[in-house]
């Protein structure tokens, strides 16, 4: 099917957050651009400060100080209306939060307060959004939202205390209250990383059945490429608060382009699969305010060749639709601006 501009819910353009220090003013993201279509899984990948989680809080204004948006537009499509997130005022951003766009995290202990039990904190996030809505129908769907993400004996799950619940038991609560206001997009933001290989992959399972079901498009965040082969049909991939890759994921595995992607790809941790030794690209991501001209990846990439010390790649055609790729394997353009 074609795809048009009305498939999308959400363009990024240009996206760029700085931070100011003492001396100096440093960019942690470098004109970021991305398109979420609707009902779709839209993976983000990159090692750890690569510029994943900044990228995904600063649409709902969750950077925190002194981070900041210094550029770029972020239009989000809620039916006839589009809003440009990154200039909403905070009151509306609050009401778009956990309504329109939904976020669950790695560590749901920490999203949750362990002084009040499932049901309360299940309850509170309907009051605010749904104000209208009597108690014992808030309870009811409390109820059923627990009962579809699988919890066992959810009556029970109910009343327990955050200490009380496993990981795994967690992060399916904070996916039903994610998903309880019927949200337009969730933002899932590395959640299965701090669980084990087995209940991974049914959280993931999980997911897929829910956007399937509501209708949700999601944005998934993952340091690990094989939690993308999961779930997503497009996916950008990260290095250094750029995109270096982009492509529909079947595109991404079986033509790979760039070669950080073959490095993340050969150090996947298979989904419950045997644990074999793990595959890690030798060095280190440079941090913001430590790029040197050029390609970012080139001290770490086996094929770098001179040029790429000396200018920065553009996002150029790969094999495949949408298929683009930072790296002179795949042409001469050559990008001004960042710190070449
Ligand atoms: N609160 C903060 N203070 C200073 N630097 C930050 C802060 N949050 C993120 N950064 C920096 O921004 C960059 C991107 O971070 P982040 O988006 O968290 O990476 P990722 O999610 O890909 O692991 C990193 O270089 C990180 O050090
Ligand atoms: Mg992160």
């Amino acid at each position: 099917m074609p795809e048009t501009a009305d498939d999308e819910l959400l363009n990024i353009e240009g996206l760029t957050i700085e931070i100011e220090r003492r001396q100096d003013t440093v960019t942690l993201l470098d004109g970021v651009d991305l398109s979420i279509k609707k009902k779709r899984s839209f993976g983000i990948v990159g090692e750890s400060g690569c510029g994943k989680s900044i990228t995904v809080n600063a649409l709902l204004g969750l950077l925190p100080y002194p981070l900041r948006v210094s550029g770029g537009r972020a239009r989000f499509k809620t039916g006839a209306e589009e809003l440009e997130l990154l200039s909403l005022p905070p009151e509306k951003l609050r009401e778009i939060r956990g309504r329109e766009i939904a976020m669950i995290f790695q560590e749901p202990m920490t999203a949750l307060d362990p002084v009040f039990n499932v049901e309360f904190q299940m309850c509170e996030a309907l009051e605010f959004h749904r104000p209208g809505m009597g108690k014992k129908e808030r309870s009811a769907l409390c109820l059923e939202m627990l009962r579809k993400v699988n919890i066992p004996r959810p009556d029970q799950a109910l009343k327990s205390y955050p200490h009380e619940l496993s990981g795994g038991q967690l992060q399916r609560v904070m996916i039903a209250i994610a998903l309880m206001n019927s949200p337009r997009l969730l933002s899932a933001d590395e959640p299965t990383t701090a669980l084990d290989v087995t209940i991974q992959a049914q959280i993931l399972d999980l997911m897929n059945t829910l956007k399937a079901e509501r209708d949700t498009s999601i944005i998934m965040i993952t340091h690990d490429l094989g939690v993308i082969a999961e779930t997503c049909e497009e996916v950008a991939v990260f290095y250094a608060g750029q995109v270096v890759e982009e492509a529909g994921a079947a595109d991404l595995f079986h033509r790979t382009a760039h070669p950080y992607t073959r490095g993340l790809l050969r150090a996947i941790t298979s989904l419950g699969g045997e644990k074999r030794e793990l595959y890690t690209i030798p060095g280190m991501v440079p941090s913001g305010g430590d790029w040197k001209p050029g390609c970012r990846f080139a001290d770490r990439c086996e094929q770098k060749m001179d040029k790429c010390t000396q200018a920065m790649p553009a996002l150029m055609a790969a094999e495949g639709p949408g298929h683009r790729c930072r790296c002179f394997l795949w042409g001469d353009e050559t990008e001004t601006g960042g710190t070449v």
